[in-house]
This record gives structure tokens, C-alpha cells and sequence, in this order.
């Protein structure tokens, strides 16, 4: 493992992009990704050329461990990064984890907040001094890439966070990390406290100082841009913005800030950007977290005109009402594209335009699936075979599959259905009749795998326009405290919500593995 701090550029101008959708995102409620969905997305976004990619939380779970471990081992351009609180066999684990990297690093924290201190931590501040000490020396001395995190440095005293990053510093630390970990901060009093913090601690100058903003104002891209401002040079963010809570910072929205507004900012990062949507797409696609129709970079309107005479301006000119192009962060227009005489090498073209990369497998899979949806479906639109790969994407791996379903439904009761899935590629078959077709589906998903998990969310919406429009179906369940959410397309509404069902239900037994301890869970 290359044992060099990650300061990614030589130029003061550069920041270091951190992204924490597996970590941080994955902890939203009902954000859960599969091993192999991990990996897939590390690998989007070691080709978006994301510095750091904070993969899990390794002492979390063997679940999340195995994951950090994979991943350190298909990455080889960006850093893989685990997450450990600041008990020796936390950093001990996260370094196993993160030994196969070609570039790693641990990151560890500890809450500094008087809140979070008495309440949480139940340590007095000298403790927590040695604490810091402590676990990045440990840190350090398995690792010679090493963040160190203030937990709730924004409601921390000022004069006791100088101390405790003076010591992480001390004890070898190469990033200091300023989390906004409720979301409290203001843009100008985030900038200051960069700027007192840097100006103010001893060796502040030789570590890379980094924001962490979470939105429960609304506030966690302004709060990191104006962290910069302050001095900060890496920034923390997830693709969606997800996290927990109100989640974390864009990532779309930091980089093209970033990058659109050089002027203002006077930096830049060394992200790609046109694989923006793909990421985008992908983290909605196995999270099941719909992205606002309207939401800035990524949504489906963000570059969409409707008014007269904003369309008159963008004839003429396209830099009256668009500040980005779209095609600059991947996203193009909604075109007609092929129908069920196009070749595989079409399809293959159509998806790499699309940011799609697949291997010959999942490629003759995505074909096989394209067809059937051409037979079914006169006009095949980019929407339509963005949904149809991500759908494959994030279920093939999945033990549980829906093989056939028939449903009866219509004004004449009970509506009833009949589901075969395959279990590990065995055949189990049941009927259930129910309140509606769709509530027959569940009853029958619900005879042919017993569990006990409470269905919290069914949300249909059609991928394009027309009557034979393909409909994106999200379920989200409910158990013991555990969410998972799944999502699946068809032109049949009943078996996208069959599959959905069955998607949040293999996520599910994914979760039960992680059994996160207290402490785990209470972090954001
Ligand atoms: O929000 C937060 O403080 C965090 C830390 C664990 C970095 O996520
Ligand atoms: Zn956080």
C-alpha cells in the first residue's frame, strides 16, 4: 500500500474530492447498496476521477467490511478510505479492510461538541485530548494516509477544537476534517472557523483542511463552497446529496459550482464530469431513491425550457437561459432511439453515449432485455434503456427473482394473483387474492417468502411518456428498525411493483447482516 498522504495536486488551487455516498449515504434511511453495487460504483467513480472514495464503515459489519476490502482491491487511481470511530480495534479493522489498496487511508473521528462529549461520549475534554492522540498515532502507524474528524466541530468551543486538532496534528494526521454534523452552520461562520483554525494552530499549514456538510438547512453546498473560501481544500459530499437526515452535500452540485462559477471560487477539482447522470442515475437506481424532478444538475428538468420565451432565447442563443450544458455532466436530450430491428452494436453505441460501460455479460443481458421491451413498446426512448440497464444492474445479483405472474383484476372482486420466484434457483409458487391487484401481489410475495417487514412506501411514476410507457415502481419496507428500499421497471405496472417488492426484500436480508453497534448508528 503506497503510504503517502493523498494531496492530489501540487497547486494550492486543487480541491480533493471526497465522496462518501457508500459511507455517509448508505446510512440514510433505506439507502442500502449490495457488495457488487459497491463495487460497480466505486468503479463509476474511480472513472469520474473522484480522489477519495469513502467505501463503509468496516467495524460496522462484516457486510460493510468485505466491502471496503473489495473495493480497496479493484480501485487503483483513486484512494480508498474507511470510516472508524476511535477505539484501537475500529482502526485496526478499517486498516485490514483498506490493505489491499494501492492508495489508502483511515479516517477516524471524535466528537468535540460539550454536547456530544457529556452526553454521548460520557469523556471529559482532557480524555477526549487523548483519546485523539491515541487513535491517530494507532492510525499512523498502520497507514501513512490518515483524516482525522472533529464530530460536531461546528458546536464545538472554539478553544478546545484548536487543541484537539493541534493534537491530531501532532500525532500525524495529513487531513483535518471540520464536520457541520447537524447541519447548524452558516456560510460565514463556517468560512471563519477555517480561517481561525488555520491561521491559529501550530502545523496547520503542513495538513489539508476539509469540510463535511450536512443539509438539515439546506445549506451544505454553500456551507462547503464558503469552507473553501475559508481555506479548506477537500471537500465531503455524496452523489444525490444523500446521507443522513437531510443528507450530505451534492457532489453534482459541488463540482459544477466548482466549475462553473472559477471566477468567484478561484479553484477547481480534477473531477470528469460528463459521468455526473450515469453516478447520478446509478446510486437512485440501487438505493431506490427517486432524484427530484427538479433538482439542480441531475433532475430531469434541470435543463428542460418550457416557457415561450426562453425557448425563443435558447434558438438563439443557448447561453441566455443555460449557464452548463447538459452534455457536460452527461445528461442528454430524450431522444427516439431504436426499435426492435437495431443491432447489438447500435445498442452497445446507444448506451455508451448514455455513460453505460458494460462487460460482454451484462451487455448480451441488457440486449436480450431491450428486445423484449421493443416487441412490447413501439417507441424506445434513452429513458427507456437507462431504466431497462439500471433495473438489470441492480438486480442480478439478487438471490430472490420473480420468475412469472398472473394477475386478475377488474371491477368484479377479489382481485388475486399468482407468483412464481426462483430462491437461490429454486421454484416456489403461491396465490393470494387482495384488496386490488397490487395488494394481491404483495399478499402473494408475502405467502411465497414470510417476513414480517411493514411496507412504508409504493410510489409509481411512468419513465416516458404514452400508454405503453414503461412504469418505475420504488417499494420501501420496514423491520425492526431496518429499511430497505427497492425499485424496478416494466410496461407492466403489477410486475415492476412485484419486482420492486421483491428488490427491497433481497436488500433487506442484505441489511439484516449489518447489525451496526450503538454508536455506529447514532454517527452522521
Ligand atoms: O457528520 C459527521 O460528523 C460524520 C463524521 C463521522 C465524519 O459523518
Ligand atoms: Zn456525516
Amino acid at each position: 500500500m503506497n503510504t503517502t498522504p493523498t494531496q492530489t495536486s501540487s497547486s494550492k488551487d486543487r480541491v480533493i474530492i471526497f465522496d462518501t455516498t457508500m459511507r455517509d449515504g448508505e446510512q440514510s434511511p433505506g439507502a442500502s447498496m449490495s457488495h457488487d453495487e459497491k463495487i460497480e460504483l466505486a468503479k463509476i467513480m474511480e472513472e469520474m476521477k473522484v480522489d477519495v472514495i469513502e467505501a463503509g464503515f468496516p467495524i460496522a459489519s462484516n457486510g460493510d467490511f468485505e466491502a471496503v476490502r473489495a473495493v480497496a482491491q479493484v480501485i487503483t487511481e483513486s484512494t480508498v478510505c474507511g470510516l472508524s470511530r476511535a477505539a484501537p480495534a475500529d482502526i485496526e479493522r478499517c486498516a485490514e479492510a483498506i490493505r489491499p489498496a494501492k492508495r489508502g487511508r483511515i479516517h477516524t473521528f471524535i466528537a468535540t461538541s460539550p454536547l456530544h462529549m457529556k452526553h454521548k461520549l460520557l469523556m471529559e475534554p482532557e480524555a477526549v485530548l487523548e483519546s485523539i492522540t491515541g487513535s491517530v498515532t494507532l492510525a499512523r502507524n498502520l497507514c501513512g494516509d490518515v483524516e482525522w474528524s472533529a464530530e460536531d466541530a461546528t458546536r464545538s468551543e472554539r478553544d478546545f477544537l484548536r487543541r484537539a486538532v493541534e493534537a491530531a496534528i501532532k500525532a500525524g494526521a495529513g487531513t483535518i476534517n471540520l464536520p457541520d454534523t447537524v447541519g447548524y452552520a452558516y456560510p460565514t461562520q463556517y468560512a471563519a472557523m477555517f480561517r481561525d483554525l488555520i491561521e491559529n494552530v501550530p502545523g496547520a499549514d503542513t495538513v489539508v483542511f476539509s469540510t463535511h456538510c450536512h443539509n438539515d438547512l439546506g445549506l451544505a453546498v454553500a456551507n462547503s463552497l464558503e469552507g473553501v473560501m475559508g481555506g479548506a481544500r477537500q471537500i465531503e459530499c455524496a452523489i444525490n446529496g444523500i446521507g443522513e437526515r437531510a443528507g450530505n452535500a451534492a457532489f453534482e452540485e459541488i463540482v459544477m459550482a466548482i466549475r462553473t462559477r472559477s471566477d468567484a471560487l478561484g479553484v477547481h477539482t480534477g473531477i470528469a464530469p460528463e459521468h455526473i447522470m450515469r453516478a447520478s442515475r446509478y446510486v437512485s437506481a440501487i438505493t431506490g431513491f427517486p432524484v427530484q424532478y427538479n433538482k439542480a444538475i441531475v433532475g430531469k428538468n434541470a435543463f428542460a425550457h418550457e416557457a415561450g420565451i426562453h425557448q425563443d432565447g435558447m434558438l438563439k442563443n443557448r447561453e441566455t437561459y443555460e449557464i452548463m450544458r447538459p452534455e457536460d455532466v452527461g445528461q442528454g436530450a430524450t431522444n427516439l432511439v431504436m426499435g426492435k430491428h437495431s443491432g447489438r452494436a447500435a445498442f452497445r453505441d446507444k448506451l455508451k453515449g448514455l455513460g453505460y460501460e458494460l462487460g460482454q455479460n451484462a451487455l448480451n443481458d441488457a440486449f436480450v432485455k431491450f428486445k423484449e421491451l421493443a416487441d412490447k413498446k413501439k417507441l424506445v426512448y434513452d429513458d427507456d434503456i437507462i431504466a431497462l440497464v439500471d433495473d438489470a444492474l441492480a438486480h442480478t445479483a439478487d438471490r430472490i427473482q420473480v420468475a412469472r405472474l398472473r394477475v386478475v383484476a377488474g371491477t368484479e372482486g377479489p382481485q388475486s394473483a399468482e407468483l412464481t420466484v426462483t430462491i437461490d434457483g429454486v421454484e416456489k409458487t403461491a396465490s393470494a387474492t387482495g384488496d386490488g391487484p397490487v395488494d394481491a401481489v404483495f399478499n402473494a410475495i408475502r405467502m411465497v417468502v414470510p417476513h414480517t417487514a411493514a411496507l412504508r412506501l409504493f410510489q409509481v411514476h411512468a419513465v416516458t411518456e404514452g400508454t405503453d410507457a414503461q412504469a418505475q415502481v420504488s417499494v420501501r419496507l420496514e423491520e425492526n428498525d431496518r429499511i430497505a428500499s427497492g425499485q424496478a421497471a416494466d410496461t407492466d405496472t403489477l410486475v415492476a411493483s412485484a419486482k420492486a417488492y421483491i428488490g427491497a426484500l433481497n436488500n433487506l436480508m442484505a441489511r439484516r447482516e449489518k447489525s451496526a453497534p450503538d454508536a455506529v448508528a447514532a454517527n452522521g
